[in-house]
């Protein structure tokens, strides 16, 4: 790990410590963490979140639209390098690339001058929790009891209080899995303030939609493919050419709700393109420059800041937290 990593995860611990959550107690970012613990075991070398996944690299370049809409530097238009992480969603190491999960695109863009800006996205357009503290209670109540299995009671009386809880499961229900991560959209669920050239600040979500199109998994394959078929595919798939995706940013309309993730905007809001993702090798085995990088959601003032959206003011300090204890 670098000294400005360094630097930006104690930024981020400290940024946390400071941070009021909505809630009666705030949340500790170790808490936060223990929580995932609790379900899943000490988080040792694994991320707790997406942890099967491929590491890439590529590069981002801004067009027009971009500086237009945002002074930060990855929308200069310059080629920005980009170390990318495909994911698997859940706990699992080994889980299955069939199953009705998210996939995720994290990235970290570097400017030639040392700036870095990281963000994750996921293969839905809404997260499964409003704020941490839902996330946190989501995670305790199917903690494995005495018999390693979670307390069907508890997971039922969480279920019936937190029903938006739901709302990514149904979507994930209701769409079959990607057929390659080169063929999902991935969207940033989280709102954040754009500000322009004009000195305007625009509220937006994005989402990275897939050059090649989208294309889902038919009945058939989600039978005979089997659960490890995406990192092959994808590492085939870059062999012949680069794998891009477009940034388009969604701007929101009279009354949709800029602060909560588990509700997406309607399609007919204004759209923007503003750059494309350029996917160029992937690592020919596991780990590579992504395992030392927690992707932490961080802005890139002053022209990309983090909306008041809680899921988001909360991401940075557990992330490091997380980070720290699976490099230890
Ligand atoms: C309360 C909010 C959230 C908390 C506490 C949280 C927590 C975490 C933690 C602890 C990790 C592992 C970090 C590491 O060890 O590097 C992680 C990874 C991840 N999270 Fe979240 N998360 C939150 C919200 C979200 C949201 C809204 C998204 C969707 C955009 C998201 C997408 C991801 C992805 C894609 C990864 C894996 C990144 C990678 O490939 O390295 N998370 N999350």
């Amino acid at each position: 790990m670098n000294a400005m990593s360094t630097r930006r995860i104690a930024l981020a611990v400290m940024a946390a410590a400071c941070l009021a959550v909505p809630s009666a107690r705030a949340l500790d970012p170790g808490e936060v963490v223990d929580a995932f613990e609790a379900v899943l075991g000490p988080v040792t070398t694994y991320r707790p979140s997406h942890p099967k996944g491929l590491c890439a690299a590529g590069h981002f370049v801004g067009n027009a639209e971009g500086t237009r809409l945002s002074v930060a530097p990855v929308f200069s238009g310059q080629r920005i390098s980009a170390i990318i992480r495909f994911g698997v969603a859940g706990a699992n190491p080994n889980a299955s690339d069939v199953a009705r999960s998210t996939r995720g695109l994290a990235i970290r863009f570097e400017t030639a001058r040392g700036e870095q800006w990281d963000m994750a996205n996921i293969s839905a357009p809404i997260f499964g929790a409003r704020t941490p503290e839902m996330l946190v209670a989501g995670l305790l109540a199917r903690r494995p009891g005495p018999n390693g299995q979670p307390d069907a009671e508890a997971v039922r009386r969480f279920v019936e209080a937190n029903p938006d809880s739901q709302l990514q499961g149904r979507w994930l229900a209701s769409v079959a899995p990607p057929a390659s991560w080169a063929t999902t959209p991935y969207w940033r669920v989280n709102t954040f303030l754009f500000r322009g050239q004009d000195g305007q600040v625009r509220p937006a979500r994005w989402v990275f939609q897939p050059v090649a199109g989208t294309q889902r998994l038919t009945e058939e394959q989600m039978r005979s493919l089997g659960p490890n078929f995406l990192m092959d595919e994808m590492r085939r798939r870059v062999a012949q050419g680069p794998v891009e995706f477009d940034m388009v940013l969604q701007f929101p309309g009279q009354g949709d709700d800029l602060l909560n993730p588990t509700v997406a905007w309607p399609d007919d809001r204004p759209r923007a393109t503003v750059g494309r993702l350029t996917v160029t090798s992937v690592e020919a085995g596991p780990g590579g420059p992504c395992d030392g990088i927690s992707f932490m959601n961080l802005d890139m003032e002053p022209g990309v800041a983090m909306s008041d959206d809680p899921t988001l003011q909360a991401r940075a300090a557990p992330y490091a937290v997380s980070l720290s204890r699976r490099t230890r």
